[in-house]
């Protein structure tokens, strides 16, 4: 076993999105989903600049009295739903590597929590490699993304870099539905995703609660499955051949179609805000005046927007979004390669006193 050990990961952003479970206790997914591991380092466009990493480092001590989880300095409960989903993930590699001792866990995130950008996919992504290079387990990246499946569905297409497949898979226990590259991040490096914040509030409304609710009772979703292998061949063909109308169109449409859904849902979901149907406007505005798609917009569970481009049409969409009066900021993201190894002088846990830095 080590002492601290810290990683540094990175949320994604899904081009064809997970939402419906086939299983919801082993977090089988309805569909497949493919999505980009986004770069941890953004270029600032307009307000408060962030970057999207999450720093997690972990120590398993015979010496901690208790199990203890700080996420962005402040401790917290344990029986708290997010938390549950990392522990889920703790407790799998514990008990595989036939440890007994008590874990403090202490986090950061450099991004906005729960506004509809992954911070579980990079926290529990993250989480995962820093706890089982901890307990000294050597782990495959396919198996890693089987248990962080299990914390929570998308993160595990943050386990790996680049651009991700989460295979739904058949199989009852599990055993086929796994993340792996499609493609790795230097690929297309010129591919974009231009964050706009509109809302950095709390959801309202939980994925998992929200997704199973649709399952249930919204009869658009059944016809969502048909339209989905089209979608997924279609995002398939343009990463292909680097085709960004192609990929454009296919992630709008795709977007739409699960917010069809959410809205279909009942009682009915809206994450979308104003601000967010403002943009998805200005974006097919630029599009008509092009002749052609030069970007996309793709909405998670949240109002704020990732608008997939190339790096030469930047600007263009920058300028497109300039009248949006409820825009918080715009930062710009690259494609990077997933969750990295840091050093102990980069550790966020104090191993003399058992305790945050
Ligand atoms: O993994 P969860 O429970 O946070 O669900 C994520 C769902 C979406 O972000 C809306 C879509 C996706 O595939 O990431």
């Amino acid at each position: 076993m080590r002492g601290t050990v810290t990683y540094r990961g990175t949320p994604n952003i899904a081009l064809i999105k997970y939402w419906g479970k086939r299983d919801d206790k082993l977090i089988l997914p309805c569909n497949s989903s493919i999505s980009l591991t986004l770069k941890g380092e953004t270029t600032a466009v307009k307000g408060v600049p962030f970057n999207l990493y999450t720093k997690t480092s972990v120590l398993f001590s015979d010496k901690l009295a208790e199990d203890a989880f700080y996420i962005n300095g402040k401790k917290q409960d344990l029986n708290d739903k997010d938390v549950a989903e990392r522990f889920y993930v703790i407790n799998q590699l514990r008990e595989r590597a036939g440890n007994k001792s008590h874990v403090l866990v202490v986090s950061e995130n450099s991004f906005p929590t729960a506004s509809g950008l992954a911070s579980s996919a990079s926290g529990i992504a993250t989480l995962i490699y820093a706890v089982s290079r901890a307990l000294g387990l050597n782990i495959s990246e396919k198996e890693l993304s089987m248990i962080a499946r299990q914390g929570s569905g998308s993160s595990c297409r943050s386990v790996m870099g680049g651009i991700v497949k989460w295979e739904k898979g058949t199989a009852p226990d599990g055993s086929d539905s796994f993340a792996h590259q499609l493609y790795p991040a230097s690929y297309w490096p010129d591919l974009k995703d231009i964050i706009v914040i509109v809302s950095s509030a709390k959801k309202k409304v939980s994925s998992r609660a929200g997704m199973a609710q649709t399952v249930k009772t919204s009869p658009l979703y059944e016809s969502r499955q048909k339209v989905l292998d089209k979608h997924i061949a279609s995002v398939g063909a343009a990463l292909r051949d680097k085709d960004l109308s192609k990929l454009a169109e296919t992630v709008m449409k795709e977007s739409n179609n699960m917010h069809a859904t959410m809205l279909d849902t009942t009682p009915p979901i809206m994450y979308m805000d104003d601000n967010s149907k403002a943009i998805v406007y200005a974006i097919e505005d630029l599009n008509k005046n092009e002749g052609r798609a030069v970007a996309g917009y793709t909405f998670d569970a949240g109002a704020n927007a990732h608008i997939i481009t190339i790096e030469g049409n930047k600007d263009k969409v920058i300028n497109q979004l300039k009248g949006i009066e409820g825009i918080e900021s715009i930062v710009v993201a690259g494609i990077g390669n997933g969750p990295e190894l840091l050093g102990e002088d980069e550790s966020l846990i104090d191993s003399q006193r058992l305790a945050p830095k």
